[in-house]
C-alpha cells in the first residue's frame, strides 16, 4: 500500500488533523473514531447497566480479547502475554518479581524515568546497583551498552526506541549479549509498538512491554507485556489480588494458587472499557498493516530529515538508526518560543518540547503535506524571532 493510500484510508477517523497539523504521537496519539465509540459505548453500558454489561464471560473475554490481539502485536502466544494499566506499573511489577539480591542492573542516563526508577528503587535495598551508560550529545554507543554487561550483570532495562531522540536500539544484539552473561532483558516498547513490526521469538527479549495510547492509538490506562515463558515460569507475581489464582472465580482466600501463564501478573479489575479499546486499536493498526505503518512513519521521517538539513542553524540530536521521532535544537532559539509561535498559526503545529529541543514525531495520520507545510511554517518563525 503506497503513502497516499494509507492516510486516505484513515484520515477521516482522526477529525483533529484537519483543524491541526499534529506531530505529537510520542507524548499522545490520536484515538480513532471507531476506536473511540467502541470505548464510549462501553463505559456507557456499563455505567448504566453495571452486571448487565460486565457478566462474568464478558469479563473474560475483555481480557482475552486484549491478549489475543496483543500476541498478535508481538509475534508470540496469548499465553505469553499480561495486562497491565500502565507501562510504569509493568515495569515495577516485573521488577519486584524478580526479586533480585545482589548484581548489577543497566541502563542509560537518557532513559524514561520510569525506565530506570525501578532498578533505583531496587537498589536501596540488598546488593544491588545501577549503572546508566551515559550518552554522548543524547545518544548512547551501542558499543558502550554491550560493553556495560558483564557477569555480574542481572538486567538490563532499556526502552526499544528512545523517548527523546528517537533512537532505535537493535534489540537482538543487546539481547544476545545479556544471555551470554545469564541477564534479562527487559523493554519498554511503548514508543515503538504501533510502527515497528515486532517478533518476539527474533528479538529474544525477556519482557517487552507496551502503552495504549501513543502509537497504538488508544486511550490512556492499559499496557501489554510480553513475557518470555521460561522467565515467567521461574517468577512469582509482585502483586497479587484476586484476578491472579488459575481459578479466579472460586474467590477462595485461603489458597493462592497462581495461574500457569502470563495472567498470573494480571491482579485486580480495572477500567475494561480502555481494554475494549486498546484490543479495537490494535485490530485497527493490523488492518492498515504494521509494515505498511512502518514504511509510513519512516518515509516522513526522511522527508522530514531532509528538508531540515536545509535550514540554516539546525542541529539534528536524533542519530540514523531512529523510529518515527526526530529531535532537533536551532542556534541561538529558544525551543519553546518557537513551539508557542507554531501553537499560534492558523493551522496550529502540535509538537513537543523535551530538554529545550523540539520533538516531532508523526504517525499514520499524517501526510507528506504536513511536514512540508511544517517546514515552511518553521523557516518562516526562525527569521521572525
Ligand atoms: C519510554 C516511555 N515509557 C513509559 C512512558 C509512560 O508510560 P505510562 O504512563 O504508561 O506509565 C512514557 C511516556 O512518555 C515513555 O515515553
Amino acid at each position: 500500500m503506497g503513502i497516499k493510500m494509507i492516510v486516505k484510508e484513515v484520515l477521516s477517523d482522526f477529525p483533529t488533523i484537519e483543524k491541526v497539523n499534529y506531530l505529537s504521537t510520542a507524548s499522545i496519539g490520536l484515538v480513532p473514531n471507531p476506536v473511540i465509540e467502541r470505548t464510549k459505548d462501553f463505559f456507557i453500558e456499563m455505567a448504566e447497566g453495571g452486571t448487565l454489561a460486565l457478566d462474568e464471560e464478558t469479563e473474560i473475554s475483555v481480557y482475552d480479547n486484549l491478549r489475543n490481539e496483543g500476541a498478535k502485536l508481538f509475534g508470540c502466544e496469548p499465553r505469553d502475554v499480561a495486562v497491565f494499566n500502565s507501562v510504569s506499573e509493568a515495569l515495577n511489577s516485573i521488577a519486584w518479581s524478580l526479586e533480585l539480591k545482589e548484581g548489577k542492573i543497566i541502563s542509560t542516563n537518557i532513559e524514561f524515568p520510569s525506565v530506570t526508577y525501578p532498578g533505583m528503587r531496587l537498589a536501596e535495598k540488598g546488593n544491588v546497583q545501577v549503572e546508566l551508560i551515559t550518552a554522548d550529545n543524547w545518544v548512547i554507543s551501542v558499543d558502550d551498552l554491550l560493553e556495560g554487561i558483564n557477569e555480574s550483570t542481572k538486567v538490563v532495562f532499556l526502552s526499544h526506541v528512545e523517548f527523546i531522540t528517537g533512537q532505535r536500539f537493535d534489540l537482538k544484539k543487546i539481547t544476545n549479549r545479556a544471555h551470554e552473561y545469564g541477564a534479562l532483558v527487559v523493554v519498554d516498547g511503548i514508543q515503538a509498538a504501533g510502527y515497528i513490526p515486532l517478533n518476539m521469538k527474533e528479538l529474544n527479549v525477556d519482557v517487552y512491554i507496551t502503552g495504549s495510547y501513543k502509537w497504538l492509538l488508544a486511550p490512556f490506562g492499559t499496557a501489554i507485556a510480553y513475557i518470555s515463558r521460561n522467565l515467567c515460569n521461574k517468577l512469582t507475581p509482585a502483586f497479587v489480588g484476586w484476578r491472579t489464582p488459575k481459578n479466579m472465580w472460586d474467590f477462595n482466600p485461603m489458597e493462592l494458587k497462581y495461574a500457569t501463564t502470563a495472567r498470573k501478573f494480571e491482579y485486580s479489575t480495572s477500567a475494561y472499557g480502555v481494554k475494549i479499546g486498546f484490543a479495537e486499536s490494535i485490530k485497527y493498526l493490523h488492518k492498515i498493516g504494521i509494515k505498511n505503518i512502518q514504511n509510513h512513519d519512516m518515509k516522513l521521517i526522511d522527508t522530514l530529515i531532509q528538508e531540515l538539513d536545509s535550514i540554516e542553524g539546525i542541529k539534528i540530536i536524533s542519530p540514523e538508526k531512529r523510529g518515527s521521532i526526530v529531535t532537533f535544537t536551532i542556534e541561538g532559539k529558544e525551543s519553546k518560543k518557537i513551539s508557542k509561535k507554531l501553537c499560534s498559526l492558523r493551522r496550529p503545529v502540535e509538537l513537543t518540547i523535551r530538554q529545550n529541543m523540539v520533538r516531532v514525531s508523526p504517525h499514520v495520520y499524517n501526510t507528506e503535506e504536513d511536514i512540508l507545510e511544517f517546514v515552511r511554517n518553521l523557516k518562516q518563525i526562525i527569521q521572525e524571532l
